[in-house]
């Protein structure tokens, strides 16, 4: 685990659970002076952190603002290498960009970039992603499997069945859907999309960066008004604020777990998973392609992610790349 020693203070503080820390023992413990700890308390103060003075006790975390810092997150990690290292920025311009320089700096498996707001958040085709601040998650993991290129669309959906996964574990209220092939609703409306991009040769992938926008604590107002028919966020359809930290946490526990489990036995048990989380499966839908519209029911994905659709008269097509309406 990476901290930084601003970090390392907040997790002791996170873990004390409102119990009084010694400025003299966190000082011998990190191997700094107490000036030291004073200057790292004044920038946390400084970040929305309060702390009290009890005296000979030491200092008591009083308040904390809802961000998702790396020692929030790790509280929550069970991985051994997802999550390990964090880079946690205030704001950015994208989480991508952040991430496919690290990645090219030789960044390790597992590595996670997250923000608390983009300025310049991509969606997929070019589309602008809009990052409401603190109010969502906005993150890039970079992962490195040993894969080839046209292996690295599945990601995608070993993603959307992680994400759909952590959410149902925390949220209670709603029942999330993947939509073909990466979209995450619920209700009728998106709540997450994922953008997975890659730096790889022509025979070898040196790694794929993994994006996730999931609104989590936004209200109705928090979206921009064309937005509203067709976005919700996990607090609108929960009816309360969620642990953001606590869902990036969750989020890593099962992409690690099923990364795994695909690097050991193949795409097909991933397959199996993300047809089961899947609001499109059975379902008669309208494909509108580059070049044509394609009705009919979707009948499943095939190994490499590609949707089939069955049509009236029988025949199967396979749609690579599609806006879907159920
Ligand atoms: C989509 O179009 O549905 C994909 C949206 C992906 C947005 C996320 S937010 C974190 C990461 N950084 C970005 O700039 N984009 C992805």
């Amino acid at each position: 685990m990476t901290l930084s020693m601003k970090d390392e203070i907040l997790k002791r503080f996170l873990s004390a659970n409102g119990e009084p820390i010694s400025g003299q023992r966190l000082a011998d413990d990190l191997g700094i002076s107490r000036t030291a700890i004073w200057k790292h308390l004044q920038t946390l103060q400084e970040e929305g952190y309060t702390f009290e003075t009890i005296k000979k006790k030491g200092y008591v975390l009083m308040t904390k603002p809802d961000k998702v810092e790396a020692p929030r997150v790790t509280a929550f990690l069970k991985t051994e290498r997802f999550g390990q290292t964090i880079h946690y920025l205030e704001e950015c311009t994208s989480t991508q960009t952040i991430a496919y320089e690290l990645a090219r700096n030789g960044a390790k498996d597992g590595t996670l970039v997250i923000a608390e707001t983009q300025t310049m958040g991509k969606g997929r085709m070019s589309r602008p992603w809009e990052s409401t601040k603190g109010k969502g998650i906005w993150m890039t993991i970079i992962i490195r499997p040993d894969i080839l290129p046209h292996q690295a669309p599945q990601f995608t959906l070993v993603a959307a069945v992680s994400i759909v996964n952590a959410m149902k574990s925390l949220c209670h209220q709603f029942s999330p859907y993947i939509k073909w092939p990466n979209d995450i609703l619920i209700n009728g409306r998106k709540c997450t999309g994922i953008l997975t991009e890659m730096i790889a040769e022509m025979d070898r992938v040196q790694c794929l960066l993994i994006g996730m926008g999931i609104n989590v604590n936004q209200e109705l107002s928090d979206f921009p008004e064309e937005l509203h028919p067709i976005a919700t966020s996990l607090r609108i359809e929960e009816k309360k604020p969620l642990n953001r930290a606590e869902l990036v946490g969750t989020i890593l526990n099962y992409l690690e777990k099923y990364c795994d489990l695909y690097v050991k036995d193949g795409f097909a048990p991933i397959k199996l998973l993300w047809e089961e989380a899947s609001g499109t499966i059975g379902k008669r839908i309208r494909a509108t392609t580059l070049t044509e519209v394609i009705e009919g029911k979707a009948i499943g994905i095939t190994e490499s992610g590609v949707l089939e659709i069955q049509l009236d008269n029988g025949e199967i097509k396979n749609v690579y790349s599609a806006d879907i309406e159920l």
